[in-house]
């Protein structure tokens, strides 16, 4: 197990991604095909910096990534990424504003996860918080047709999460990356075809009921 996590973690150093999380990102697009050259990618939750950094390869330096976090990475971007700092949940003018004039996106990734506490429950409600928050931006910015992937920890919000995406997407797959810790609890979910912003499953067109998650369905 041990030389496992070794070997992604030296194959980060010796490519120079700042995190082995690289790998997790190229899984997924060896699986689904997300990635290609041109494409506008909107990557949540950036920071250090190994996502963007790989994605940015793949677009080429006709493809555009928008990238965010909380925090700011110590890497270079390439000029294809144009990194923010921000929150998701209290997204700035200028953030917006970025969202407009790179979006709509082809591919919406949020590899975002909260600070954890070593409380499971507590750890898996925040990580049901982001990723609905990601299915919210991904909802307002993706083009139709477009792909998204999705970050969460384990625990008994998953089903919901899936179930929200089946409305907005043409199909709705689990993955877990063999270059995930096989002791992390996250899993990743990909909404493949987005079906399109359609108003009325908005927030704003449909109020949650009370305790009801923005993202999901009424029922
Ligand atoms: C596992 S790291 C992402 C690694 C990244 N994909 C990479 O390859 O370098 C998770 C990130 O989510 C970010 N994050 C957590 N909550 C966030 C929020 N509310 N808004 C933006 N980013 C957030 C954290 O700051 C952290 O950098």
């Amino acid at each position: 197990m041990k030389e496992y996590r070794d070997h992604y973690f030296l194959k980060a150093k010796q490519e120079n991604y700042p995190a082995r999380s690289v790998y997790k990102l190229q899984e997924i697009d060896a699986k689904f095909h997300l990635l290609f050259s041109g494409a506008h990618v909107l990557d949540l939750g950036a920071c250090p910096g190994s996502w963007s950094l790989w994605a940015a390869k793949k677009v080429g330096k006709k493809g555009r990534i928008l990238a965010a976090d909380l925090h700011t990475p110590t890497v270079d971007f390439p000029p294809e990424v144009l990194f923010l700092k921000e929150d998701v949940f209290a997204i700035s003018p200028a953030f917006a504003e970025q969202l407009k004039n790179l979006g709509p996106f082809d591919v919406v990734l949020s590899d975002m996860a909260p600070k954890t506490t070593g409380t499971r429950f507590t750890d898996q409600a925040r990580s049901y918080d982001l990723a609905c928050e990601a299915l919210q931006v991904a909802r307002e910015h993706l083009k139709p047709q477009g792909n998204f992937v999705v970050k969460i920890f384990m625990g008994p919000d998953v089903p919901k999460l899936q179930t929200a995406m089946r409305t907005d997407f043409g199909q709705v797959k689990t993955f877990k990356p063999k270059s995930s810790r096989s002791e992390s609890k996250e899993t990743f979910l990909i909404g493949l075809s987005f079906l399109g912003s359609d108003i009325s499953r908005l927030p704003e067109a449909s109020p949650s009921a009370p305790g009801q998650k923005p993202c999901e369905p009424e029922l």
